[in-house]
Formats: structure tokens, C-alpha cells, sequence
């Protein structure tokens, strides 16, 4: 045995026991009481929680739009990643040109993360317009371990519900699942063409300008197509207690349908596009209503909705600074380093979550979800060591200067945690240690889903 996590408290998807972890190379070897591994490294744990490595399942390193690239590359977001307990993330592999092809776009991909990432990694394939029609394309895809497809109902790389419809059939003869940001792009396009004709065009018109049932109408249309095509889908970064109805309703009749949302939807609300700094806070769809955030907890904690994520998207504070309207201000914010902490302090802290349901959420279901589990997502003998300890007791208060990302800024500033992350460990070996990064680039491997 190579470490043994001594006294602590396991938490997986099903319970929270007090127990040793023993790991044993990359993985881990045993879990139960009283442990002796002889020869191991002892690290005394006692009064910690021993989680999961978190799995940020939706992620935006290095991020090209238009002329501006996301500030965090795959090594800072996965530095920044290690030190918020986050041992897998899940990005997008996006042709660059409508030339590209599915598979070409997914190995340069891979290739800009191979020798960069510091955690492990996984991605999912971002499909264009007439993309869907190329089954040869898609399937080659899924065999080389992308088990997910990302589709958009708006902005310029958007799919018809037709075509979208003809992906959710060709994804469940391949077993893939379709992901889908959903915001009708007709009511978007409406609302943004009345408030520019009124010259509403500042940043504090964000959350006008994508009203919240332009997020609901294009989840139950996607929904209505999933059942029709008898395919599984998930809904990305759900903002709205309506959309999470919307998809508790269709669940409720034995459809396959699975929805994430964020901790910007979960504690901030549109309050922010008034204050000095709503251009930091500008990300697609927008934050919401104090009402949405109750609905959101309310679902997640219900299991209505099934993964919390980030999308992390870290446009710089120069870069948002340069926008000038709610259209032309880069949408998207950083969260990985900071999921797991706040999804304790005020998921299990406030009583939405038990600390069971904190693992389902953040790590055994988008590795359930995208073909990960149980190598990610679990803590049974044979997993990959991914390992978080968390101190129950530790406090914080969330600054900038004390995270991670290049991005300079945290929509969270100020907020004051009790739970952080003490140490992160990737399959066994110790990459963040109280305060301290000590993995390196090019650590993170590739993990190639399975269907
Ligand atoms: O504003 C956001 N969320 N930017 C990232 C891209 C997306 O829509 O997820
Ligand atoms: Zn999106
Ligand atoms: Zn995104």
C-alpha cells in the first residue's frame, strides 16, 4: 500500500461512513475500518470528509470566439481546477471552421490539452449545422471516447429543431447522449431587436434581453423531440425554475431527461446587471430571480436535476471591460475552483443537499452520465484514486487574489464559506495540499467515455 488516509469520514453517493482509504498506486486499493497498510504513507485525516474528486462537467479552457480567447488555458483552469478538489473536467472539442470536420476538431483538441492539463479530462463534441447528417463522423466520435454531443438552439453554431431531432436518433442507435443549450433564438432575437430600437442597449439590459421563457420554451421544445426520437438528453446550465419544472415534469412520466445547473444560478440573481461590475456578471442564459434560485435548489434537491457544473468561461476583466452593450460584452464567467465549497457551504450547510447527494451531484452523476463511472465518480476499490479532503470546519471568504484563474476576478467575491478543500489527490499522486499546487502540466490524461 502506497497512502493510507487514516480517521476520516468516506462520503460516496450512498453514505457517509467513518473509515481509512487506502490507495494503492493510481488506485484505490480498500475502504472500511481500521485499515493497516504497512510501509503506506499515513496522512491522519481525522475530523475530514474524504470525498470523490469533484467532475466539472461543463468547462470552457482556452476558448476562441470571434477574437478573444477565454483567459484560463488547460493549464490554469486545471490548476485552478486541483485547487478547488476538482480531479476531472469536462470541455468541448468545437470545429473551428464550417469546414471542419467532427473528428478533426476533436484532435487538435486533444492535442491542446495533452501536454498542459493538470487534471484528467474528458470532452464533449460540439455538432454544426449539417454535422448531424454525418453518422460515419459521429461514430467515430463515440469510439474514440466522446460519448456526448453538445448542440445549441441559439447564437450562430445553432441547429434546427429538425436537425437536432435527427441527432437525438442518430445518438440513440450510437448510445451517445445529446446535451443542448437551450434558449429559443427567435424570442432572444425579438426582445434584443425591441430594446436596441428603444437605445436599452447597456449591460444591465442582459437579463431583459434573454427573458426566461425564451430558456423554458426551448427546453420543452427539445424535451417534446427527445421523447418523440426516444433518446436520452440533458440540458445544460439550466437557469430558470421553469426549465427545471419543465424537465421534473417530463421525468415524472419515465422520460430520460437530465438537467445541470450552476452555482451562479443557484446564489446570484439579476440584481447584479445594476451594480458597477454587471458586465463580470454577463453570462448566457442570464442570472435569474431570487424565486429561480429557491426552484433550482428545490429540484437539485429532489433529483429533478441531476448535475452541478460550472460553465466555466473565463473572459478577463479587460476583456469584459471593453463591452459596450449587453451584445457585444464576452458572456461567461469562471467557477470550477470554487464549486465544490460553495455547493457545500450552501447546498449541504443550508440543508438543500445531503453530503450523499453533494457526491451524486458533483461527481457520480456526470461520471455516470458521460461514460466515466466507476473508474471517476466513486471511491470502491479499483476507482482511479481521485481523492478530495475536506474540512468541514475550515473558513473562507472568497476573493480573487486568493483563486486561481486568470480571469482576475470571481462572481463570488466576498461570499464567506465554512468547508474548503484541504487537499486534492489524482489518481494517488498529491496535486494541492493546503494552499499549495503540486501537480504539474501535462499530469491529466485523457479519459475516454464509454457508451
Ligand atoms: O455565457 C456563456 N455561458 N458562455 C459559454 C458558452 C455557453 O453558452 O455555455
Ligand atoms: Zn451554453
Ligand atoms: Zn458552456
Amino acid at each position: 500500500m502506497d497512502l493510507l488516509l487514516k480517521g476520516g469520514w468516506v462520503v460516496t453517493a450512498a453514505r457517509v461512513e467513518q473509515a481509512d482509504v487506502a490507495i494503492k498506486g493510481e488506485k484505490i486499493a480498500a475502504v472500511g475500518p481500521d485499515l493497516a497498510a504497512p510501509g503506506a504513507v499515513v496522512r491522519d485525516v481525522t475530523g475530514k470528509y474524504i470525498l470523490p474528486g469533484a467532475i466539472d462537467a461543463h468547462v470552457h479552457y482556452q476558448m476562441p470566439t470571434g477574437d478573444l480567447l477565454t483567459a484560463d488555458d488547460w493549464f490554469t483552469g486545471t490548476r485552478l481546477a486541483a485547487c478547488g478538489g476538482v480531479t476531472t473536467v469536462i470541455d468541448y472539442a468545437e470545429p473551428a471552421s464550417p469546414g471542419e470536420s467532427l473528428t478533426e476538431a476533436l484532435t487538435k483538441r486533444l492535442e491542446e490539452a495533452r501536454d498542459q492539463a493538470c487534471v484528467d479530462y474528458g470532452l464533449h463534441q460540439v455538432v454544426m449545422p449539417g454535422q448531424e447528417e454525418d453518422e460515419a463522423e459521429l461514430r467515430a466520435v463515440v469510439e474514440k471516447g466522446v460519448t456526448s454531443f453538445k448542440v445549441f438552439t441559439t447564437y450562430a453554431q445553432r441547429l434546427s429543431l429538425a436537425a437536432i431531432s435527427h441527432l437525438l436518433q442518430q445518438a440513440r442507435r450510437l448510445g451517445a447522449l445529446v446535451t443542448v443549450h437551450c434558449e429559443d433564438h427567435e424570442i432572444i432575437t425579438a426582445k434584443r431587436e425591441e430594446l436596441i430600437a428603444a437605445g436599452q442597449t447597456d449591460p444591465a439590459y442582459h437579463a431583459a434581453s434573454r427573458p426566461a421563457e425564451a430558456e423554458v420554451k426551448a427546453i420543452r421544445d427539445v424535451i417534446a423531440l427527445a421523447g418523440e426520437a426516444g433518446a436520452p438528453v440533458y440540458i445544460v446550465h439550466v437557469s430558470t425554475g421553469g426549465g427545471a419544472e419543465a424537465i421534473a415534469a417530463a421525468r415524472s412520466k419515465g422520460q430520460q431527461v437530465y438537467g445541470e445547473t450552476c452555482p451562479h444560478y443557484l446564489l446570484l440573481t439579476e440584481s447584479q446587471y445594476t451594480g458597477p461590475d454587471s458586465r463580470l456578471f454577463l453570462m448566457c442564459p442570464p442570472l435569474r430571480t431570487a424565486a429561480d434560485n429557491e426552484s433550482l435548489w428545490r429540484h437539485l434537491a429532489a433529483g429533478a436535476l441531476q448535475v452541478v457544473a460550472t460553465d466555466h468561461c473565463s473572459y478577463s476583466r479587460v476583456q469584459k471591460a471593453a463591452g459596450t452593450a449587453f451584445y457585444n460584452t464576452p458572456s461567461g464567467v469562471p467557477g470550477t475552483e470554487t464549486l465544490l465549497p460553495l455547493l457545500y457551504s450552501f447546498g449541504v450547510r443550508n440543508g438543500w443537499l445531503t453530503l450523499p447527494q453533494l457526491v451524486r451531484v458533483l461527481s457520480t452523476n456526470p461520471a455516470r452520465l458521460f461514460g466515466l463511472y466507476p473508474r471517476k465518480g466513486s471511491l470502491r476499490p479499483g476507482s482511479d484514486a481521485d481523492v478530495v479532503i475536506f474540512d468541514p470546519r475550515r473558513q473562507v471568504t472568497l476573493t480573487a487574489a486568493n483563486l486561481h484563474s486568470a480571469a482576475g476576478y470571481t462572481v463570488f467575491e466576498g461570499f464567506h464559506l465554512q468547508g474548503y478543500p484541504e487537499a486534492t489527490y489524482l489518481r494517488g499522486w498529491l496535486i494541492y495540499d493546503q494552499g499549495c499546487f503540486l501537480g504539474q502540466a501535462g499530469q491529466g490524461r485523457f479519459i475516454p467515455g464509454r457508451v
